[in-house]
């Protein structure tokens, strides 16, 4: 049996609704655990993705409990083992960040190579020229990576990235915090789960000189190894799932109120959906209220790093495109092949047409149900949310990809008024 997500369109969507713990500010600092005797992280979502990673984290000696549905106590003393080759590790991408806690406890590691969603060629080589500035060697073989101490670590270390990563900053911070290096970081990226990870690291007494007109992050560590321990923190809000919802208010709410995240930090992706002609209206510093407006105007957006609008709603944005007036363009800088939605869309109607690195939907297009694959997390998202305008029966596979990031989906959308069910399907079997 197979689970997949059956949607009857089109829906309205009414109500309130709050977004879960950011998977993307999890996962790293689950693997920033290793650096503190005693931990609890609250607003945990309930994603495999974070299952993967606790059981690296337990993997390596770690312990982990939940306290409450959203609640985790982690214990970490030091890296019981230098090799990390389990399954779990090719399915999340956030693994490699486990990498620090591995060489500072061994001077060695190997590591199956990262995996998580398989939308573009995923290379790990600025992750490598970091330890490399650390005194490390690797040596990348067609599935492991092996990491080497080649010299003493530098006192202080320089770290230009060639793109502004978000898994090599945060690599950045963790190798200059456990091997405690003055660490410069130039052309690196801000995304706020980065802030977070800064966040929690800075309550261990690491301080940070965060020069955003630079680029520029500057780490200062503590002295001390296991800096404390009973420490609470609250992972904040999924700003993706909250682009998600709006994007959904601006397609067919009758009124959404969206909460549980800090606006100001949404300011390119609102600032987009307003110019579609959806009512925005903030209601508050973490809510809000968005209704759909008739006629939608066509976009032209250039997903980048942060503050701009992120890869990571490109393929939502896609959706809204097909039912804007004209021809819209959206090009993915961050990773150029993110498209696989695309050919999905196109079963249900959209007309789009990839070239390169961007998007062109002409629209506005009447969306009819279809079977769709989802491929990757954000990809099935927009699936759904494509499903809930079209007309007639959207059957969505591929949904464990939507379980990696998104608690309980399905089940908010149907709080907000969505005709939508997962189901057991039977898998035809050929001889
Ligand atoms: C993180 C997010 C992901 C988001 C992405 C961009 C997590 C767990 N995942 O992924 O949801 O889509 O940021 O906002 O937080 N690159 C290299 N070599 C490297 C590393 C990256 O060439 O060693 C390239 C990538 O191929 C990509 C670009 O840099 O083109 C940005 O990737 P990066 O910011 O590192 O993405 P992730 O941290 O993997």
């Amino acid at each position: 049996m197979n689970e997949v997500i059956k949607i009857f369109g089109p829906n309205r969507l009414k109500g309130d609704i709050r977004v879960s713990g950011s998977k993307n500010a999890l996962l790293p600092i689950i693997a920033a655990s290793t650096l503190v005797d005693e931990v609890r992280l609250q607003n945990v979502p309930n994603i495999t993705d974070c299952y993967f990673m606790l059981s690296i984290f337990r993997e390596l000696g770690g312990n982990f409990t939940w306290l409450d549905n959203q609640t985790l106590g982690l214990g970490f003393s030091k890296a019981k083992s230098d090799t990390l080759l389990l399954p779990y590790v090719t399915a999340v991408r956030a693994s490699i960040l486990f990498v620090p806690a591995i060489l500072f406890a061994f001077d060695h590691c190997k590591i199956f190579l990262p995996g998580g969603d398989s939308f573009s060629p995923r290379p790990v080589n600025y992750h490598m020229a970091i330890f490399e500035e650390f005194g490390f060697k690797c040596s990348l073989s067609k599935n492991y990576l092996s990491i080497n101490r080649s010299r003493r670590t530098p006192n202080r270390v320089t770290i230009n990235l060639p793109f502004a990563s978000v898994g090599a900053t945060q690599q950045a911070i963790l190798m200059a915090t456990f091997f405690r290096v003055n660490t410069e970081i130039f052309n690196a990226a801000f995304e706020p789960e980065i802030l977070d990870l800064m966040k929690f690291i800075k309550s261990l007494g690491v301080k940070f000189q965060v020069l955003f007109s630079r680029k520029l992050i500057r780490v200062f560590p503590a002295k001390r190894s296991k800096p404390r321990k009973s420490h609470i923190f609250k992972v904040q809000g999924d700003r993706i799932e909250f682009i998600t919802w709006c994007i959904l208010g601006a397609l067919c709410g009758d009124l959404v109120r969206v909460t549980g995240y800090p606006v100001k930090w949404l300011k390119r992706p609102l600032e987009v959906i307003h110019e579609t002609g959806a009512r925005i209206k903030v209601e508050s510093k973490d809510t809000v209220l968005v209704k759909t407006q008739g006629r939608i105007k066509r976009v032209s957006v250039e997903c980048k790093p942060y503050p701009e609008f992120p890869t990571d709603a490109q393929p939502l944005l896609a959706v809204l495109a097909t039912q804007c007036d004209g021809n819209s363009t959206i090009t993915d800088t961050v990773f150029p092949s993110r498209f696989s939605h695309c050919e999905e869309l196109k079963k249900m109607g959209a007309q789009i047409t990839v070239k390169g690195n961007s998007l062109t939907v002409k629209g506005p297009t009447k969306l009819l149900g279809a079977s769709v694959l989802s491929h990757d997390i954000r990809a099935s998202a927009s699936l759904i949310v494509a499903g809930i305008i079209a007309e007639g029966e959207t059957t969505v596979d591929g949904i464990h990809h939507l379980k990696r990031g998104y608690e309980k989906f399905d089940e908010k959308l149907r709080s907000l008024g969505a005709n939508i069910f997962t189901m057991e399907q039977e898998v035809d079997h050929f001889c």
